[in-house]
C-alpha cells in the first residue's frame, strides 16, 4: 500500500509572519490526517520558522528548490546542506516554473536529483508536458524523457525516498484541470517506467498536480496510480488545503 502524499507548494508567495499565521491555522486541521503524509513547501526565508512552528507534528517540511552544488561562489543560490541544517525534509526538484523561467534542463534536474539523495534529503521530482506537446501527441514521450534524465543515477533502495509528482503545464495554475482518466493515463505510463527499475521503485508514490482544489481533489485521488497531489494556489488556504488532504 502507497500512503497518500499531499504536498503544498507555496511558490513566492507569503512573507514571514504570514507563512507562520498559514502555518498555524492548517496544523489544528492536521490531527486527523493519519492516513496521509502532508508536507508544505514555504519560501527559503520562511523555512526556519515553519520548522519551529511544526514542531511536534508528523508535517514534512520540503524546499522549492536547491543548488546541486555542497558550497561556493553561487550567488543568491541555496545548498542542500542549508536545507538539511534548516529541518528540511524533501526538495522539490523540476518544478516547471523552474524548467521554463529558470532554464532548468532535464540534465541540471537529474543532477539535483542526485545530489539531494547524496546529502540524505528525501526528493520529489515534478514533470510534466507543455500544452502543445499534449496537443502533438507527445505527452507520454515528454514525460519519459524527463524522467528517464531526472533518474538517470538512481537506484535500489534509493528509491524509497523519491516521489514524482506529473503536472501538466497546461494545468499549472490555469483552473484547467487534467481530467482523472488523462491524469490516470500518464501515472500509468510512469508507473510502468518506475516498475522497470524493480520492487522498490514500483512503490514509489505518484502526485497529481494543477489546478488541484477541494472540489475535484477526491476524484483524481480516487485513480489507481495517483498518490495524493503537489498543491499550488489552493494550499495557500488553510481549509482548502485541509480538504484536499482529506480527499487523500
Ligand atoms: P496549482 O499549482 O495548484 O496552483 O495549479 C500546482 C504546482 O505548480 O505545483
Amino acid at each position: 500500500m502507497r500512503r497518500p502524499f499531499v504536498c503544498g507548494n507555496w511558490k513566492m508567495h507569503k512573507t514571514l509572519s504570514e507563512s507562520v499565521d498559514l502555518i498555524k491555522a492548517l496544523i489544528p486541521q492536521t490531527r486527523d490526517f493519519g492516513q496521509v503524509e502532508v508536507g508544505v513547501a514555504p519560501p527559503y526565508t520562511a523555512l526556519a520558522a515553519v520548522k519551529t512552528a511544526l514542531d511536534g507534528t508528523d508535517l514534512k517540511l520540503v524546499a522549492q528548490n536547491c543548488h546541486f552544488e555542497t558550497q561556493g561562489a553561487f550567488t543568491g543560490e541555496v545548498s542542500i546542506p542549508m536545507l538539511k541544517d534548516v529541518g528540511c525534509d524533501y526538495v522539490l526538484v523540476g518544478h516547471s516554473e523552474r524548467r521554463q523561467l529558470f532554464g532548468e534542463t532535464d540534465e541540471g534536474v537529474g543532477q539535483k536529483v542526485r545530489a539531494v539523495l547524496d546529502h540524505g534529503l528525501d526528493v520529489i521530482v515534478a514533470l510534466g508536458e507543455r500544452l502543445q506537446e499534449r496537443e502533438s501527441g507527445q505527452t507520454l514521450a515528454v514525460v519519459e524523457r524527463q524522467f528517464a534524465a531526472a533518474f538517470a543515477e538512481v537506484a535500489g533502495a534509493e528509491w524509497s525516498r523519491v516521489v514524482v509528482a506529473y503536472e501538466p503545464v497546461w494545468a499549472i495554475g490555469t483552473g484547467r484541470t487534467a481530467s482523472p482518466d488523462q491524469a490516470q493515463e500518464v501515472h500509468a505510463a510512469l508507473r510502468a517506467r518506475l516498475t522497470d527499475h524493480g520492487e522498490v521503485a514500483a512503490g514509489v508514490r505518484i502526485q497529481y498536480g494543477g489546478s488541484v482544489k477541494p472540489g475535484n481533489a477526491a476524484d483524481l485521488f480516487a485513480q489507481p496510480d495517483i498518490d495524493g497531489g503537489l498543491i499550488g494556489g489552493a494550499s495557500l488556504k488553510a481549509d482548502d488545503f485541509a480538504a484536499i488532504c482529506r480527499a487523500a
